[in-house]
């Protein structure tokens, strides 16, 4: 995810941008950039890292100018490098870019096939490279930038300039964000409301295939085939504090919320659903060095320990590999046994868990391949791995990991496929059954959102209890660890996740009418076995919560309260089933008053052993 921002008007543009790009870091911060219509035409500035290097730059050597467009880069195609960095010229023209453009590769040899130059190893690239190729040939701007728009798949926020037209700025988008800010004798572009707050509280949210016109006579909406739109004008009411949350109370909620957009941002560009084909051009075993493995171990911490669990399932079962899980804190303190047959998986959201580090290095001591899943683009971790599959969740604020968990689910699930093709162990049809199944995740994912309210209600409900039970079975076994996890976190309150199998053997003693106890109870193959984990808890007057399809009357009538979900695949369903469990913890900590964002005792990446 990045963040771009566009300005127009009468005011010198660079402290505008600057201004605007330290409101959207959080979104990304790999590189940055700025573009600005000087008296020479345009020019531009770019740097690698945080925005700070792009200031001590600006510093340095600033730009003048009143039309411009700045970026601050989370980076999804290409190294975080200069080269690479945003806006991206390409003769007269200028882009900065939030997105994935998916058939970059096709334009981009098209074109090369042209005669045309590339510069960076970047999708955005192609976007200023066809707007430069159209108003070469003799289209003006609009026209231009719509016949770019065109040849596009994939998902963009765009904004363009150009020193043809200086005093014109256009922007567009498609699956991605992008604000219009009405001002007096100015306006603004932004990928939220936090970049242009301070300076206009009128706001248009543009809306898909949008392209808006901006001169010094004002501004023009037109959709893709040139017919004029009207969009309504919003007054932004939220505190700038707030605005970076977009209305959200907490940094978590609007990272739950975030999640089917997370899932879609992190799967969308790597598979094609419709001929089950899978693109981890990150992953650099060749099918040969996959046969050769003879194992897989996965290392992690905390709630990414718990993905790794689920990966265990998902990996075994799809790729018939032996899997081991273990904690990063454990791991390189029991001389393990890893080879160069060995696959190391580490997962890491932040990619500087000091103890995950330790077991990668460890790992890599005694020869194994190595894959890290993670969230942030040239952290330790991805650096020190051979292969990295990024998750595009989009920078995690919330201390307590909500979007991260999910893609990482999604990404050992593309691992799964992936090695499970190349093993030969799933044939086609399968695997594009499995990838449609995916495709429809993120709208089953909304549906759980959309009854957020539902979820608050029943955390109002179970608020005061001093102490939480919570079981599952099989591949939900991780998801009763996870939910616990959540709500021991942010709320305070004990919570322990258990095998609901292990019951017998010790824990049913704590069963009494005072304790709330969480129960993933979807149709699955131990379905039955839960059913029996809930008659037991039941019996002994526990007050069951259960997680289960809205159809599922047998476990409605046994339970105090239910929390439905909709139907996926079982491979799939812990992904789903995390989803409530999340919400819960979340409503409870926030209606006991604690920290949701900045939970006591807690820091977001724990870069010390
Ligand atoms: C998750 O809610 C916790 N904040 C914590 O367990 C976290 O998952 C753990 O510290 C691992 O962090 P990482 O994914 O950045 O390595």
């Amino acid at each position: 995810m990045c963040g771009i921002v566009g300005y127009l008007g009468g005011k010198e543009a660079m402290p505008i941008l600057l201004d605007g790009l330290k409101r959207l870091e959080y979104r990304g911060y790999d590189s940055a950039g700025m573009a600005v219509m000087g008296n020479n035409g345009l020019d531009i500035r770019r740097s690698v890292g945080k925005l700070k290097e792009l200031e001590q730059q600006l510093q340095t050597a600033p730009l003048h100018g009143t039309v411009g467009i700045g970026h601050t880069r989370w980076a999804t195609h290409g190294r975080p490098t200069e080269v690479n960095a945003h806006p991206h010229q390409v003769g007269h023209i200028a882009v900065v870019h939030n997105g994935i453009i998916e058939n970059y590769l096709e334009l981009k040899k098209q074109l090369m096939g042209e005669g045309h130059t590339f510069t960076s190893e970047t999708d955005t690239e192609i976007i200023a490279q066809l707007i430069y190729k159209y108003s070469s040939q003799g289209a003006g701007f609009l026209e231009s930038v719509r016949q770019a728009l065109r040849q596009v798949r994939g998902s963009y926020a765009i904004v363009v300039i150009n020193a043809k037209e200086p005093r014109t700025l256009i922007g567009s988008r498609k699956e991605s964000p992008l604000i219009l800010g009405l001002g007096d004798g100015e306006n603004f572009l932004a990928s939220d409301v936090p970049a242009i707050l301070s300076h206009t509280r009128r706001m248009v949210f543009l809306e898909d295939n949008d392209i808006v016109t901006m001169t010094d006579a004002g501004v023009e909406i037109q959709d893709l085939n040139g017919n004029s739109v009207t969009r309504p004008v919003t007054t932004i009411t939220w505190s700038p504090a707030m605005a970076e949350k977009a209305g959200y109370k907490h940094f978590m909620l609007k990272e739950i919320f975030e999640q089917p957009r997370a899932l879609i941002d992190t799967f969308r560009h790597r598979v094609n659903p419709d001929n089950g084909k899978i693109f981890l051009e990150e992953f650099h075993l060749t099918a040969a060095e996959v046969k050769n493995l003879k194992k897989i171990t996965m290392v992690a911490c905390g709630t990414s320990f718990h993905a790794a669990l689920v990966g265990k399932f998902l990996l075994e079962s799809m790729c018939r590999l032996p899997v081991d899980v273990d904690l990063g804190s454990e791991f390189r303190y029991r001389d393990p046994f890893v080879d160069p047959q060995t696959l190391f998986i580490s997962i890491s959201q932040s990619g500087e868990t000091a103890d995950t580090l330790a077991g990668l290095r460890e790992a890599k001591s005694k020869g194994a391949r190595t894959l890290a899943i993670c969230n942030a683009v040239g952290s330790s971790i991805a650096r020190e791995s051979e292969s990295v599959l990024y998750t595009h969740a989009g920078p995690e604020i919330g201390v307590a990991s909500t979007k991260a968990f999910t893609t990482q689910l999604v990404s050992l699930y593309l691992i799964g496929l992936h090695l499970a093709k190349e093993l030969g162990y799933r044939p086609p049809e399968q695997i594009r059954q499995d990838l449609q199944a995916l495709f429809r995740l993120p709208t089953l994912l909304q549906e759980i959102l959309d009854h957020d309210a539902t979820i608050r209600e029943i955390g109002q409900k179970y608020m005061k209890a001093e102490n939480f039970l919570y079981l599952g079975r099989s591949i939900h076994y991780p998801i009763a660890l996870e939910g616990a996890l959540k709500l021991k976190e942010i709320s305070y309150i004990h919570a322990e996740g258990y095998p609901a199998g292990e019951m017998k053997h010790g824990p049913i003693a704590l069963i009494d009418e005072h304790l709330p106890v969480v129960v993933l109870a979807t149709r699955s193959p131990v379905f039955e076995k839960m059913m029996s984990n809930i008659e037991e808890v039941v019996a002994r007057r526990g007050r069951v919560i259960a997680v289960s399809e809205a159809d599922n009357y047998t476990v409605m009538e046994k339970v105090e309260t239910t929390i439905a979900v909709p139907e996926t695949t079982l491979e799939l369903s812990p992904i789903l089933l995390v989803l409530p469990l999340q919400l819960l913890a979340y409503h409870i900590a926030d209606l006991r008053g604690t920290d949701v964002d900045q939970p006591r005792n807690l820091a977001k990446s724990v870069t010390v052993e």
